[in-house]
Formats: structure tokens, sequence, C-alpha cells
């Protein structure tokens, strides 16, 4: 009784003093916000001392290695007591050098210098910077202020990265925003805006990026921006030819091509960088999230050498850039990765994951199933003949079911997603899909669908 009067007065507290982005009042109020308290692995409990297996990694999958992680806590503190910061301009810590290096050994081939801001939407904020600069540096396209985004994609809160982003609809709330920003279709699995069949609409996707270049006038545009797999409806995995040729069109136009791995970068699909699958190496890559494993605030853009060489001053300075606390959560976050293959063990048991998920195909209200490496998705549909999609709110039930039977998964529109901590143990993956099989098959009957 004590204890749920504490819970009480803490959600109370939380909504007198707290301000939660993007979640609505009423629903808070309603249900109450989720307070957590601690956690240990892939488990974490809520104020009412509940524990779950977070198969989200904190909903933002950032928490790349669980909780309580006291190898990256230590080696934050360590670095926080020997130099907690060094300036900017000419200054850097030796430890802001060591990761610059330790990413680039780790990068595509080629891609250099690293410049760091302290979340992914500075991170992509500094990419748009570089580019421009880039472009009024070298004096062959002086005037290129044009950026190309994708619609449904989401690349930040900030002024320039939300003008980037198209899902969420927090770009129409806070407009007008940041001029000189347009947006093309990307590539949607199992279903698409025109009910093109899907590889017309692949190649529909890639010939448009080309004719908006036109559009806007070469000269005039910087860069084009993409999620490698775009998260907007669950996990979108674009066909094996999108990224190469979109690369080449970028190349035609000499326009920049930013690879937002905010989510995807540090090994969530696979790979350190997403790109790596294709073969593909962008201009800029940004990065935030798993590069701390969630420790510190920490994103950054990895930049090609000709690219960052071509910017003899770049007019960018932000007080807490390349901050030694993150740096060092940076480095033991890569050397953990290393030492135990996460990375390997992402595409392993991503691979092992989908595979027990591919059973959910079978329930009526399941469109498909998909992912890549331990970032995975199911697409729901109300119809498997005409691909329509499920009532939002009928998935939310899906998830909130999954969350009542112990396992947290992220609603991502008319899609359930996963994306648990790269430590997820198989016995952890299985026991997800029973949970989410159970769930599904719950709200089935309450709902009387399929
Ligand atoms: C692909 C992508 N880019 C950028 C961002 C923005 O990152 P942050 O919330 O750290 O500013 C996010 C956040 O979810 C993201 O998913």
């Amino acid at each position: 009784m004590e204890h749920g009067r504490n819970i009480d007065a803490l959600a109370a507290d939380a909504i007198d003093h707290y301000m939660f982005g993007l979640a609505r009042m009423e629903d808070i109020r309603r249900d109450g916000p989720l307070i957590y308290t601690e956690g240990k692995g892939l488990e974490v409990k809520d104020a009412a001392g509940k524990s779950y297996l977070d198969m989200m990694s904190m909903q933002t999958r950032a928490t790349s290695l669980g909780f309580g992680n006291e190898e990256i806590a230590k080696a934050i503190y360590d670095q926080l007591c020997k130099l907690h910061y060094a300036g900017c301009f000419a200054n850097v810590a030796d430890t802001t050098i060591r990761l610059s290096v330790e990413i680039a050994k780790r990068a595509p081939k080629g891609m250099t210098h690293t410049c760091y801001g302290g979340s992914g939407s500075e991170a992509n904020e500094l990419a748009f910077k570089a580019a421009k600069q880039y472009h009024h540096a070298t004096g062959r396209k002086p005037r290129a202020y044009k950026i190309i985004a994708r619609w449904n994609a989401y690349h930040g809160a900030t002024m320039g990265a939300q003008a980037a982003t198209d899902s969420l609809g927090t770009r129409h709330a806070s407009e007008p925003g940041v001029p000189g920003y347009s947006h093309v279709p990307a590539p949607l699995n199992y279903r698409n805006p025109f009910g093109m069949e899907q590889r017309k609409y692949y190649d529909f996707c890639i010939d448009y990026l080309e004719q908006q270049i036109l559009h806007e006038g070469p000269d005039y545009v910087a860069a084009f921006i993409g999620e490698p797999i775009m998260q907007t409806f669950g996990v979108q995995v674009p066909p094996d030819d999108y990224w190469p040729r979109v690369r080449e069109i970028c190349d035609k136009y000499n326009v920049l091509l930013i690879a937002d791995e905010v989510i995807s970068g540090f090994g969530r699909t696979g790979k350190w960088f997403a790109m790596q699958h294709w073969g593909v190496t962008p201009d800029i890559i940004t990065f935030a999230k798993a590069v701390t494993a969630g420790y510190f605030p920490l994103g950054g853009i990895l930049v090609k050498k000709e690219i960052a060489e071509a910017i003899p001053h770049f007019l960018h300075i932000q007080t807490y850039q390349g901050h030694p606390g993150g740096c060092a959560a940076a480095l033991k976050t890569i050397e953990i990765l290393e030492r135990d293959k996460l990375v390997e063990k992402s595409l392993s048991n991503g691979a092992y994951f989908l595979d027990k998920m591919k059973r959910l195909d079978n329930l009526a209200i399941v469109g498909e199933t998909r992912g890549l490496g331990l970032w995975t998705a199911i697409d729901f549909t109300s119809n498997k003949k005409t691909r329509a999609t499920l009532q939002q709110e009928q998935v939310g039930k899906i998830a909130k079911r999954m969350r009542q039977h112990g396992v947290l998964a992220g609603q991502n529109v008319y899609g359930i997603e996963l994306a648990p901590g790269l430590i997820a143990t198989q016995s952890q993956l299985d026991r997800c899909v029973d949970v989410a099989e159970q769930s599904i098959k719950e709200v089935m009957k309450e709902e009387r669908l399929g």
C-alpha cells in the first residue's frame, strides 16, 4: 500500500513538473507515465517493482549493451576524474582523438574524419553544415544549399534536422521551418502509397530522386540524406540495388550522400555501419545512440577524407563537442562490441530471431515479418489480399499486451518493432516471439480480427 502511494505520488509529480516529449498528456493522465527505476542486462524495473524484458532498447534503440554495464560507467568516471573537459576551437582531449581513430578503423574505406555533437539531431545538423561548406569551399557549387530527404523519414528534433524529417508530425507544428528542404519517396516494404507492384515502386523511388535533383537544380542541391534502413512503419530494408544506384545518381550531380546511421550504426544491423551491407561508401555518416550504448549523450559525423580535407576552416563550434566523458564511453563501447563479437552476433542472432518470428506470418493479421541484424518488425494487415493496414489503435493494443506480459516492444505506426540490446540471448529472443504470438492472438480474439 505504502509502495503504491509512492508510485502515485511520483506519477503526480511527473504530471505536475515534467514535460513529456511526443506523448499525449491525456494518455499519460489516463494510463500513467512509464517510470523506470533500475535495470540490469536487458531487464528493467518500473516504479511498481515489475520487471520487463526490454526488446526495444528503451524505445529509442539507444541501450545497445543493456543496463548496468559497469565497465562503461567506470570508463566515464575515470575519464571525468582525469580530464572532464578540454574546451573547443584548437583544443581537443587525447581521448577524443583516440575515438576518432577507432571509428575510422571500422568505417567504410576512405571515411576518416569525425566531428562530434551531443545527439543524433546535432549530428544531422553537422552533416548539413559540412555538406554546404564543402560545396562552398571547393567553389564548384558555391550556391548549393538545398537538402533532399525522404517521405516518412525521421532525422531529429532541431530545426534543420526537423526540416528533413517527415514522420511523427513534428515538422508541421513547428513550421515555418528551415527553407531549402524537399522530400522524395523512399523504399517501403509490403505496401507503398501508390499501390504499385513493389519492384516498380523501388525503381520509381530511385528515378524520382534524380528528377527531384533536376527539378531543384543540381547546382543548388548540397546533399541527399536517408536512413540506410528507414525506421518508419518498421525496419524498411531496401532492395539491394537501392543504395548503389542512389550513390551513382549523387555522384552524377555532385550531390553529397549523407547516411543517417543514428539507429543503424555501431552494430544494430550486424555490421558496424548498415551501408556496409551494400558496399556503398557515403560522403558523410551521422551516428549517435549506440556509439555510447546510451551511457552518455554523444553524436557525430564521419566524413570522407577528401571532403573533410576540402574544408579548410569548418565554421562550426559547440562548447561540448567531443566531450571526453562521451568519448571514453564510446571507446569502451567499441572495445566491448569487438571483444564480445557483438556485431557479428547481431547478424547471426538477428537471423535466428527473424527465423523464429516467421511463424507469426501464419497469423491472419500479420502481413510480413522482416529485419536485418537485431532490428526486426512485424507489419500488420487487416486484409492479406489487399495488404490494407491494421488500425493503429489495434497495433497499439498488441504492444500494450506484450508489456502486460513483461516484454517491451515498440509500436511503429502499423507495425511492431523489436530492437533488443546486442547482448540478447537466444532464450530471451525466444521468449519475445512467444509473448508476441500470445499477445497477437489475444488481441485478435478480443477485437474479433481474422
Ligand atoms: C534515424 C534518426 N536520426 C536522428 C535522430 C535524432 O536523434 P536524437 O534524438 O539523438 O537527437 C533519431 C532519433 O530517434 C533517429 O532515429
